[in-house]
């Protein structure tokens, strides 16, 4: 199993480089280059960030791999690429296709700096691409947990000794698109919800976590999920807050339009948890009356009682009474 694994590890290092050569030598690199500068991409945030190209076909990079890993037999490359997510077998018929086609890829890396997985985005709009998705991530494979890694952590972890604080953004794009304008502390879900696993990686690192999902219903939506989700991770000492963005707006827009300055005295104005607990459950609420306070109270009550044991938590009934 320990050698499977390594042996995974080294199939997806060698498809880092792949779509990264890609990037430079594959005909399709100049409407890739055109994208990338379409969304404001450096060429060293490409190169840090080691994103790369999938260009369309079926079979370029499993044919790569199977030349790269001369030792092995074709088949046993096939089989490494499938449970790498890489390789894709189509249960009807068995045919066998690269997954990644036509996409900018972003290696998603561990905190030690392996590539375990990947994240695709389909060049271009996806108005273009009717049928395809806009992103595609790796699935779950033997090193590969969507649902336990950030994005964009091992950056921030690079440039700073101590993480002051994390925004958990929701797409690559935002994450690159943020440490382009010097802001080296965002991280992504990957195309999941922000659950208690991603949560106490995060406060692994840092003592402050800022949930800033998209100015939209889905990014207001994930907000309310991350509140339930972020509640039992609590432990005294640990602060979350809430960044709310403009309508129509998502980190990498905004930033774009305002600047690092701005967005991070945005960053500033975020609503602390014990606001926000409140207040979200409070929006249709006519706390005017008895009868609405006796519903808040019946509906934050139980929120504040996924809390741990502590403080912090005694504080938030002592705050629900006094309202
Ligand atoms: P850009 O259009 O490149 O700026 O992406 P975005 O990150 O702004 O995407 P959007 O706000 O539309 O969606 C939010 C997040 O949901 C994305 O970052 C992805 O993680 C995820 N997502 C969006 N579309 C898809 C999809 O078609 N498939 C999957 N698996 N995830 C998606
Ligand atoms: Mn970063
Ligand atoms: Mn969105
Ligand atoms: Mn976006
Ligand atoms: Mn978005």
């Amino acid at each position: 199993a320990d050698k499977k694994r390594k042996q995974i590890f080294q199939l997806l290092t060698q498809a880092t480089a792949f779509y990264q050569q890609q990037l430079r030598k594959h005909e399709s690199r100049i409407e890739a280059a055109r994208y990338l500068t379409k969304r404001g991409l450096s060429a060293d945030i490409v190169k840090n960030y080691q994103l790369g190209l999938a260009p369309p076909g079926w079979d370029l990079l499993i044919n790569h791999l199977i030349e790269a890993n001369s030792s092995l037999s074709e088949d046993s490359v096939k089989k490494l690429a499938i449970e790498a997510g890489l390789l894709v077998e189509n249960p009807e018929n068995q045919r066998r296709y690269d997954r990644f086609r036509n996409r900018i890829m972003f290696p998603i890396l561990d905190v030690r700096n392996r590539v375990i997985g990947f994240g695709g985005r389909v060049l271009g709009n996806s108005e273009d691409n009717k049928k395809q998705p806009k992103y595609l991530n790796s699935p779950e494979t033997p090193v590969f947990h969507k649902g336990k890694e950030l994005y964009g952590l091992t950056y921030a972890k690079k440039i700073f000794s101590q993480i002051p604080q994390l925004l958990v953004v929701e797409g690559y794009m935002d994450v690159v698109s943020l440490a382009q304008f010097d802001i080296h502390y965002a991280v992504a879900t990957l195309g999941t919800a922000c659950g208690q696993d991603h949560l106490e990686l995060a406060f692994k690192h840092t003592q402050e976590v800022i949930f800033c999902f998209d100015g939209d219903k889905a990014g207001r939506n994930a907000a309310k999920r991350a509140l339930e989700n972020c509640l039992p991770t609590m432990q005294d000492g640990r602060q979350v807050k809430f960044l709310f963005l403009p309508e129509g707006e998502d980190p990498d827009t905004l930033v774009r339009q305002i600047g690092k300055d701005s967005f991070e005295q945005m960053i500033g104005k975020a609503v602390p948890l014990e606001e926000y607990l409140f207040d979200s459950v409070a929006e249709n609420m006519n706390l005017a009356t008895m009868e609405g306070r006796a519903s808040l109270s019946k509906k934050v009550a139980p929120l504040i009682n996924l809390l741990p044991k502590g403080i912090y938590r005694e504080l938030m009934f002592s705050n629900l009474a006094r309202r």
